[in-house]
């Protein structure tokens, strides 16, 4: 078994102590225990005894909030309904942030688009405050219709960004080829609602119907049982498992052959961008990670 007890100031990951706490784990998320609203006056709400929360924008402002605990790897799991009907202009984002200088991030970005036409999902990794590797990809669903789940599995090996178990997107720990990888800092969840109409739809075309304000996302069934994080002041991380008996295999998951399937499914038929394939950005060649399957 694998366990981390990581310090919040060594910048190296280090592994140290066996240290698992391995709840029982009681279902139901709840958003007054796990997350504060950061910003919005008002516009984003915890409702339903803390079942459902909502972020809404209108032409004053949009709205966020943030977890309450940082982790250092996890499973994440968010279930979104985006903003329906004409919601183009609009960015809903949902991603983990160690914020500072020099930062790591794993970005989940929604932008809107007009009624009937298709959200795009934009996906980043920043390491040491470098991202440009975006990905985008349209879904084969309708993400304002009903709730749908949205997650990141990151461990030292991999992150894995996926949509109800189908995975979008893999970026592998290649440090070993000089991709630096975000395994040392961090990272609170992060999720906002914001007006970008200067470049989100059709890179910019398409302004916000502030007519049809205000824009609202909905969320539910946080899960991060699979974690480990620090909290409330906290000097280490603690690991939790769903998996009692077993240990955290979510730490040394990878890509089983069925999901690699579903992976080059998705990046066939719905990406609709590829960092990886831009080459007029990347004049002098590809960044390494480009050149591995
Ligand atoms: C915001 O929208 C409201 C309602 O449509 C409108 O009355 C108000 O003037 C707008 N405010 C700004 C700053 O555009
Ligand atoms: C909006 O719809 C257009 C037309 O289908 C599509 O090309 C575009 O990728 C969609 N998304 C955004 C964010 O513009």
């Amino acid at each position: 078994m694998a366990f981390f007890s990581c310090s919040r100031n060594a910048v190296v990951l280090q592994i140290i102590t066996l240290f698992l706490i391995t709840s029982a784990v009681v279902s139901g998320s709840n958003y007054f225990q796990d997350f504060d609203i950061s910003w919005g006056e008002g516009r984003g709400k915890i409702v339903n005894n803390g079942e459902l929360l909502t972020l809404s924008l209108d032409n004053y402002s949009g709205s966020g909030f943030q977890s309450k605990k940082e982790y250092l790897f996890g499973k994440i799991d968010m279930q979104l309904k985006l903003v329906p009907g004409n919601s183009a202009g609009t960015v809903t984002a949902f991603y983990l942030s160690s914020g500072g200088s020099d930062h790591d991030e794993i970005d989940f970005e929604f932008l809107g688009n007009l009624s009937g036409e298709p959200y795009t999902v934009h996906t980043n990794v920043y390491t040491q405050g470098k991202g440009e590797r975006e990905q985008q990809f349209h879904l084969w669903f309708d993400p304002t219709h009903d709730f749908h789940t949205y997650s990141v599995l990151w461990n030292p090996q991999t992150i894995v960004f996926s949509v109800d178990s189908t995975p979008l997107r893999q970026f592998k720990n290649l440090e070993k080829i000089g991709v630096p990888f975000p395994k040392n800092k961090p990272m609170k969840l992060y999720s906002s609602i914001w007006n970008a109409d200067e470049w989100a739809t059709r890179g910019g075309l398409i302004k916000t119907d502030w007519a049809q304000a205000p824009f609202m996302a909905s969320y539910r069934n946080f899960n991060a049982d699979d974690a480990c994080f620090f909290s409330y002041g906290s000097i280490s991380a603690h690991c939790t498992s769903k998996e009692a008996n077993t240990g955290p295999i979510w730490l040394s998951q990878k890509l089983g052959p069925n999901s690699e399937e579903k992976l080059k499914w998705v990046q066939r038929n719905y990406m609709i961008y590829n960092y990886c394939n831009d080459a007029k950005r990347f004049p002098q060649g590809f960044p390494p990670e480009c050149y591995v399957n």
